[in-house]
């Protein structure tokens, strides 16, 4: 089969490769899916470019893209939830990466069927940045009715889905855009908009319960200006905390190294009585059908900033790599 392939680390436009592969064949736990879309995340150009080499090191010739949505045409001997021909959508394993491919196989618990109402360009959509907002906001935020939420770049692929969930949730949200996407932010629910062009946020937000902070940076350390005591800040792209260090498996001394690190934040945090968590998301196929099941409730819809073809998608990574994608950038095959 055809794949787009990592063939070392470096740029977008110099290490990446369409290449003949081994069509995978479903283990006893797997399924194997016929990829009628995927959709990127910065996840795969950032580890193209190395940033996560110290954490795990890659063997190349090796796969790009995490999310997927096709129908199955193979089930693994202990699958019992799926069947060939289901419409079906899936984050894959960290191990199985690459779904910019013809066939992709995927752990039957990291998968979910697709609802009929819902295209595979927007299921394709949903895995990976849907389950990140899911878990920073419900599983570790544990955001309630009625709190008040800031989600920082609201207009990105995270972004669009976090608003969603936390209007559905029954949150007062807060969100942080550049004027070309407020309307796009207020039209998904947010209730103050802050155009960070025009405005500080600092002095526009404040006594929030939760933080959501996509940005990392000084807006990790900000979060805690914007919290009020004993609030929730959640990072997905911040310090790294000794619960996700341990999570990790890293040694005493890496971890030792990463709390020297985070220190300023672990001080900030103290300081309001505030919790502090860096999560990285994991595939997760019971919340990806919870996920569904709210699109289909229409609580939350998919937001697809453009498709680009198959034999495209290398020049979908450098789009979306710029930074200014509104909601997802996904891919036709
Ligand atoms: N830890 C994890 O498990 C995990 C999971 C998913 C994502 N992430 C990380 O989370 C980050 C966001 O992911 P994503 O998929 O949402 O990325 P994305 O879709 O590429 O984000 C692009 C959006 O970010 C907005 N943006 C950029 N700078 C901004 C700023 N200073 N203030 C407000 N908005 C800003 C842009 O809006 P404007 O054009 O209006 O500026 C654009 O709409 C990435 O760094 C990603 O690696 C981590």
């Amino acid at each position: 089969m055809q794949a787009l392939m990592m063939t070392k680390y470096g740029d977008i436009s110099t290490s990446l490769a369409f290449q003949s592969t081994a069509t995978p064949k479903a283990s006893a736990s797997q399924v194997i899916i016929k990829v009628n879309a995927s959709s990127i995340n910065p996840f795969d150009y950032k580890v193209l470019k190395g940033e996560f080499k110290a954490f795990k090191k890659i063997h190349f010739p090796q796969g790009i893209g995490r999310d997927v949505s096709g129908v199955v045409v193979e089930v693994g001997n202990l699958v019992s939830h799926f069947k060939v021909g289901d419409a079906v959508l899936s984050r894959i394993d960290e191990d199985l990466v690459g779904t910019i491919a013809e066939y992709v196989a995927s752990e039957a618990q990291h998968t979910a069927l697709k609802p009929q109402e819902m295209t595979h360009e927007e299921a394709a959509s949903m895995p990976l940045a849907g389950l990140t907002a899911l878990q920073a906001l419900v599983t570790t935020a544990q955001l309630k009715a009625g709190e008040k939420v800031l989600i920082h770049a609201g207009s990105g692929g995270v972004g669009t889905i976090a608003i969603q969930l936390a209007k559905s949730l029954g949150a007062f949200v807060v969100t942080t855009t550049s004027t070309a996407n407020v309307d796009l932010v207020k039209n998904l629910g947010a209730d103050q908009v802050i155009d960070y062009k025009k405005e500080d946020y600092l002095a526009q937000v404040s006594d929030c319960d939760v933080v959501f902070d996509t940005l990392g940076g000084a807006y990790t350390l900000d979060a805690f200006k914007a919290i009020k005591s004993g609030g929730r800040v959640v990072s997905v792209n911040g310090e790294v905390d000794d619960i996700l260090a341990r999570k990790l498996g890293l040694n005493f001394i890496i971890r030792k190294i990463l709390s020297l690190k985070a220190r300023k934040v672990t001080q900030a945090a103290a300081k309001k009585n505030a919790t502090y968590r860096m999560i990285l998301m994991n595939s997760d196929g019971v919340q990806l059908a919870e996920l569904a099941e709210l699109y289909v409730q229409k609580k939350i819809k998919a937001v697809i900033d453009c498709s680009y073809p198959f034999t495209e998608s290398i020049e979908a990574l450098k789009y979306l790599s710029k930074g200014r994608a509104k909601g997802k950038v996904v891919i036709t095959h």
